[in-house]
Parts: structure tokens; sequence; C-alpha cells
């Protein structure tokens, strides 16, 4: 995909999400928190966007940064974060390559909605590197992906290539998204996406 075209055209209807989609984020997000109370410690948002995901962890009691390429998408990102009032740092970074980035270290919990599953082997295993050289102990990462067989528009990815880029930690849970896009493409791209949850090994 290419992302500076698509926000340059204004094409991003990730951001469409319904109800369906935010509940089953937020059902994997109780689990991270359950148990503690506000603040939960420090949130990576991978591949930010317009920083979406990241507000709604920041309202929810989590320090968060956002780590994204595109200029219009950060643009559009601290716009939003104004208007939400939030506290939210977002960084310009290749998130394939976060040590280039003053990001730091101590993530309890990395939240990627829609960057990994469109990288080709070797930027897999970049973010998959970066992300355990700056996760916690006891960090959960958090993915959302398309599977490979759907191609128009996204690579896709396999749980295979998950297990094969984060090597030293496991798969342990695998969830529908209930990701639907916008009309007209939801009549002919069904992307069946998933969350796929992750901790150390
Ligand atoms: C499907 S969009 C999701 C955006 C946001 N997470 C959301 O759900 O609204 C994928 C995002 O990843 C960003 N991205 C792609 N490759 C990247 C890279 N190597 N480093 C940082 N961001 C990247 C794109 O610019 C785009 O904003």
């Amino acid at each position: 995909m290419n992302w500076k075209f698509s926000y340059a055209i204004g094409f991003h209807p990730w951001e469409d999400t319904d109800q369906e989609f935010s509940q089953s984020l937020a059902s994997l997000l109780e689990r991270e928190e359950e148990g503690r109370a506000p603040p939960y410690g420090r949130a990576l948002d991978v591949g930010s966007g317009s920083a979406i995901w990241g507000i709604e962890l920041a309202k929810r009691g989590w320090d968060v940064t956002g780590v994204e390429l595109v200029d219009k998408a950060l643009e559009r990102g601290r716009e939003r974060i104004q208007n939400a009032g939030v506290e939210m740092k977002l960084l310009k970074g290749d998130v394939t390559r976060l040590s280039e980035t003053e990001v730091g270290t101590g993530f309890r919990l990395i939240l990627d909605t829609g960057t990994f599953h469109d990288f080709d082997t070797d930027q897999q295993k970049g973010m998959a590197r970066s992300i355990d050289a700056l996760a916690a102990k006891d960090a959960t990462v958090i993915l959302l992906c398309w599977p490979r067989r759907i191609r128009p528009l996204i690579r896709g990815v396999s749980r295979e290539e998950i297990e094969a880029a984060f090597t030293g930690w496991r798969i342990t849970d695998v969830e529908p998204s209930f990701f639907k896009l916008p009309p007209p493409l939801e009549w002919v791209l069904r992307p069946d996406e998933h969350w796929y949850r992750l901790q150390r090994a």
C-alpha cells in the first residue's frame, strides 16, 4: 500500500470503523488492564496513522507514544490529539527501525492496527526486532492482521509469518476483529482481519 499517496488523496478507510470493531479491541485492552488501576504504563502505537487508537489508549490511562512515517498522517494525528485534549506523544519514524527513533523502552503494551500485515518478510523481522528491544518483560503485543490470501490492497500475513518474525514470543490468542470496510469497498472485499495477541515465550 502506498500510505503517503493514500493520505494525500484522503483514502483512509481503516479510520471508518464501527462499534463492533471498537468493542473487539476494547475487550483485548480490558484484559491487559484487569486487576490494575491507571496509569497502566507505557503503550506504543505502531504506525499510529491519525492517532485514533492511541488516543483511545490515552483516554483509558496509558502513557502513549505513537510512531508514524507519513507527514500527513502525523499532521492529522496531532490535530486529533489536540481536539481530544489528551496527552499522547507522536514521533516520526520507521517502525521497522525503531532504534533510529527516540522512543525509549519499557513499553507494556504495543498496539499495531494494520501496519505489520503489509510488510515484506524483512520489514516484518525489522519491526519484530524493534519491538523486542523496547518492550518490557511482561509486555503484550497486539497485531491486527489480514490473512495472507486476501491481497488486492494489503499484502496480508499468515500466522506462520508472525511466528517467524516474532522469535522469542508466542501467540497467546487469535480473535476476530469484525473489521468491515466502508461501502462500496465492503461489497467486494471481506478482509476477515484478526487480532493476534503475543507475549514473550
Ligand atoms: C492501515 S494504517 C493504520 C493506521 C492506524 N493504526 C489506524 O488504525 O488508524 C497503517 C499505518 O502504518 C503506517 N506505516 C506504514 N509503514 C510504516 C513504517 N515503516 N513506519 C511507520 N509507519 C508506517 C502508514 O503510514 C499508516 O498510517
